[in-house]
């Protein structure tokens, strides 16, 4: 028997999960890496620890099993310099949550404007992107350097690539969250470097998803050859085989991220919607995705765990706020790295609103599970204001998709049927489904598409002028965080 292995590095931990031919999981290992705050609203990663827990998790979920290949699948828009040289990190990573760049970005709307960035790269001007990170870390000392060419820039996929196969490269899902990639040519932009003053030097070569990069050199995976690389939640949709246009799914990690396929013409949103590379096969055509991006649902249940400790792990949330029929009257917007989509308001703070002496800790677990609700549901408001046809339902995954509370709320409040698939782990299993593809494990996407299972579904039941006035509260709750800052 062979089989295809899949390296996830998240943002909170990195895992190897080994699948079969029918896409089922044959092992799993994990490691969770520390989380660096050195100030607020900084967010850093030790890429060398990182590094470390892959090589245990790949020893772990590998062990003896034949390998045919594998494939990276990574925490988006962390940004990383290293040393050509000796592979040291050059710098801590910066993680994607992290709002450290206003001054990079106000350099970047004087050099080239935001009406401009977004044309070329789909995005708006945000701290989450990589290309702001990148220009603070030249501008905080790493500048003469990188101009000698002795620094390599790279996501995370771009850093595991280097270590695994010696190669400098990233794929066309992660470049496109950099705003330094042209959504038309699929290539770093030239323009956009100049302008903003990025040495072209020491960028990756940018390359397809899901295609043979190069043998790994070392390890437990020695000689297998690298073959897919995707952005999560690109990985995610290519998991749930959200292979047509007009396909969707929602992963409910740290973050969440609302995906839907496009086709292969990008399609631009008026109403806050990213434009995003959803992910590309070889020599094929690149196919696009609109995506609603959503920075807190998953680490606001660890906020509760960690900082308030309200509860003792993350599970425990569900009982918590089952202790009560509905939230009290209070509402938690998480806005803690600012709000992502449709606001893009890197400056917006998280509030608790509604308190009376009434509200208990059942209430708030239950206002937090609540707050991923109708930050989904402004993600699926915003893709309809698009002119999009609205979903006829949400494949979601991801490890908040065990709450069944929280999936009921969500078939609740977006007024269409939820889907959990049997394999909630689809970000691995979309960079194997790569991964396999590249190398003729699988034949092709209609082979994936059948391994495809439903696990569960939840309909919507509450009555639509409830949901109408818990919204309207929400909204109100959501202009409190803009007001504050
Ligand atoms: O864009 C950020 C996203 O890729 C992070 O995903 O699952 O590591 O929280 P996750």
């Amino acid at each position: 028997m062979s089989y295809i292995a899949a390296i996830d590095q998240g943002t909170t931990s990195s895992r190897c999960i080994v699948f079969d031919a029918a896409g089922s999981i044959v092992s799993v290992a994990q490691r969770e890496h520390r989380q660096i705050f050195p100030r607020p609203g900084w967010v850093e990663h030790d890429a060398a620890e990182i590094w470390a827990a892959v090589q245990e998790v790949v020893a772990e979920a590998v062990g003896d099993l034949e390998i045919t290949a594998v494939g990276i699948t990574n925490q988006r828009e962390t940004t990383l310099v290293w040393d050509r040289a000796t592979g040291e990190p050059a710098a801590n990573a910066i993680v994607w949550q992290d709002t450290r760049t206003d001054e990079q970005l106000r350099r970047f709307d004087a050099a080239f404007g935001e009406k401009a960035f977004h044309e070329r790269t789909g995005l708006p001007l945000a701290p989450y992107f990589a290309g702001s990170k990148l220009a603070w870390l030249l501008d905080n000392g790493l500048r003469a350097r990188a101009e000698r060419g002795e620094l390599l820039f790279g996501t995370m996929d771009s850093w595991l690539i280097w270590k695994l196969t010696g190669k400098h490269l990233t794929d066309v899902t992660n470049a496109s969250r950099t705003l330094l990639m042209s959504l038309k040519t699929l290539d770093w932009d030239p323009e956009i470097l100049a302008a903003v003053d990025i040495p072209a030097i020491m960028l990756p070569e940018i390359r397809s998803s899901a295609e043979v990069y190069g043998e790994v050199t070392s390890g437990p995976l020695a000689g297998v050859p690298l073959a897919s690389a995707l952005g999560d939640q690109q990985a995610a949709l290519f998991g749930q085989t959200c292979f047509a246009p007009g396909e969707a799914k929602c992963t409910y990690g740290t973050g969440s991220f609302l995906l839907l396929n496009t086709g292969t013409t990008p399609v631009r949103s008026q109403h806050g919607l990213l434009t995003t590379v959803g992910y590309r096969i070889g020599d094929e055509p690149a196919v696009y995705a609109l995506e609603g991006s959503i920075a807190v649902t998953g680490s606001l249940i660890q906020w509760l765990r960690d900082n308030l400790g309200l509860i003792s792990s993350a599970a425990e949330v569900e009982e918590l706020a089952r202790t009560v029929p509905d939230n009290g009257g209070c509402y938690l917007v998480p806005a803690f790295s600012g709000l992502f989509a449709p606001h893009w308001r890197a400056d917006a703070r998280g509030v608790l609103v509604g308190l009376t002496g009434f509200v208990n800790k059942g209430h708030l677990a239950r206002a937090a599970l609540e707050a991923t609700g109708w930050q989904t549901r402004e993600v699926i408001d915003a893709m309809n204001a698009d002119g999009r046809t609205p979903l006829a339902a949400l494949r979601v995954d991801g490890g908040m998709t065990q709450n069944t509370l929280l999936m009921q709320f969500l078939a609740d409040v977006l007024r269409v049927p939820v889907i959990r698939p049997t394999v909630a782990e689809t970000t691995c299993l979309g960079a194997a489904y790569a991964a396999g593809l590249a190398v003729g494990f699988w034949p092709g996407t209609d082979a994936l598409r059948a391994n495809w299972r439903q696990d569960a579904s939840w309909q919507p039941a509450w009555p639509a002028a409830e949901v109408d006035r818990e919204l309207g509260q929400w909204r109100k709750a959501v202009q409190r965080t803009l007001d504050w800052a």
